[in-house]
């Protein structure tokens, strides 16, 4: 049987940095408390562009490492819920900034567990032996949807990009092993954004009741997304026959330290096996994930034979896990 491994990993984050202090200045907020709840200390905000222009970043950054070109890329898959434009999918404006001339390509919405979904969903087109190069790509820019007058969800999110390359596995036993994910519709009431789509299409009064921005009840997603992603890792570790030893890192959705924290005392992991960068980028949605892994692969701390967990949790509700040995 082939197996998808990731060969390449890339991770954009734009310049500009919020930090709490900038909140600190016109909401009724401190530094002490968003770290202390969240772990967040500043986030990025792209000022110019869309969610495309952190996507081709984060794809050209993979590329090079891999040291490819544009035109060798089979399909790009993005997950996001901050699409440039309903359509042309954001995949398309992608595939054209970058010049993947021989790539289709599409965007899947999966909210904050979207990077694990796009992975599981990239994985079968390699698998299948249909494809040997497949794109997926993490990207959100948060800041389009963030409304920066409500201090529940000012601080919370930031803008990036994050990119991995799948290609079949040289080697029996590297590459993404196994995946799980689920759905749970029923969560919409804690966390989504009403207006803009066909249900409540955009009007002067959508605007004006603030329904393009993320809503969000923190305290619901935050007792559900405890129990989901330490479930979802420890499911995989079970399933996989992987004791706490075996687990090199837990690479946990970046949506707040404190739900972190506690997966990894659920699957017996010391803060040291856990990728984290909550701290620098806030949460980014689809992007945290690629971007733990491009910023633990790139400065040595991640290495070929590691055994990884992968765990989200998100809007929908969706949830997922997924095992990789590194391959690279
Ligand atoms: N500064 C100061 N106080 C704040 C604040 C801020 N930035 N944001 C909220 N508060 C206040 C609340 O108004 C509330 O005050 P009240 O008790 O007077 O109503 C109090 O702090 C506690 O609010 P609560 O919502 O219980 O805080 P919390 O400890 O749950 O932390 C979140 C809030 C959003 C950080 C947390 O709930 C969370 O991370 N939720 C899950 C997020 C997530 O995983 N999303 C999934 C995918 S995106």
């Amino acid at each position: 049987m082939i197996t998808a491994a990731i060969t390449a990993v890339g991770h954009y984050a734009p310049d500009k940095v919020l930090d709490n202090k900038y909140f600190e200045s016109y909401l009724d907020t401190t530094d002490e408390w968003i770290v202390t709840r969240t772990g967040i200390r500043e986030r990025r905000i792209l000022e110019e562009g869309a969610t495309s222009d952190l996507a081709v970043e984060a794809a050209r950054r993979t590329l090079d490492q891999r040291g490819i070109g544009p035109e060798d890329i089979d399909l790009i898959i993005i997950a996001t819920v901050t699409p440039d434009m309903f359509f042309p999918s954001t995949a398309a404006l992608v595939q054209h900034k970058l010049g993947a001339k021989n790539a289709w390509g599409f965007d899947l919405s999966g909210a904050c567990s979207g990077f694990l979904y796009a992975l599981t969903t990239g994985m079968q087109f390699i698998e299948s032996g249909r494809y040997r190069r497949v794109l997926v790509i993490g990207a959100d820019k948060m800041s389009a949807i963030t409304d920066y007058s409500d201090r529940n969800i000012a601080i919370l999110f930031g803008d990036g990009g994050a990119a991995v390359l799948l290609e079949p596995s040289e080697e029996e036993g590297y590459g993404v092993l196994d995946a799980i994910n689920f759905l749970d519709g029923s969560g919409m009431e804690a966390l989504h954004m009403k207006g803009g789509g066909s249900w409540n299409p955009p009007t002067h009064d959508t605007v004006d009741n603030k329904m393009h921005y993320i809503y969000q009840d923190g305290r619901a997603v935050f007792k559900v997304a405890v129990v989901g992603m330490a479930d979802v890792s420890l499911e995989i570790m079970r399933r996989n026959n992987l004791t706490s030893e075996d687990v090199a890192y837990l690479v946990p959705h970046q949506a707040n330290m404190r739900i972190i924290q506690s997966t990894a005392d659920r699957m017996g992991l010391p803060m040291e096996r856990v990728m984290v960068n909550i701290d620098r980028y806030g949460n980014t949605t689809a992007a945290t994930i690629p971007s733990c892994l491009a910023e633990y692969y790139g400065d040595g701390r991640l290495k070929r034979g590691d055994n990884l967990v992968l765990a989200a949790f998100g809007a929908g509700y969706t949830w997922g896990g997924t095992y990789v040995r590194w391959s690279i």
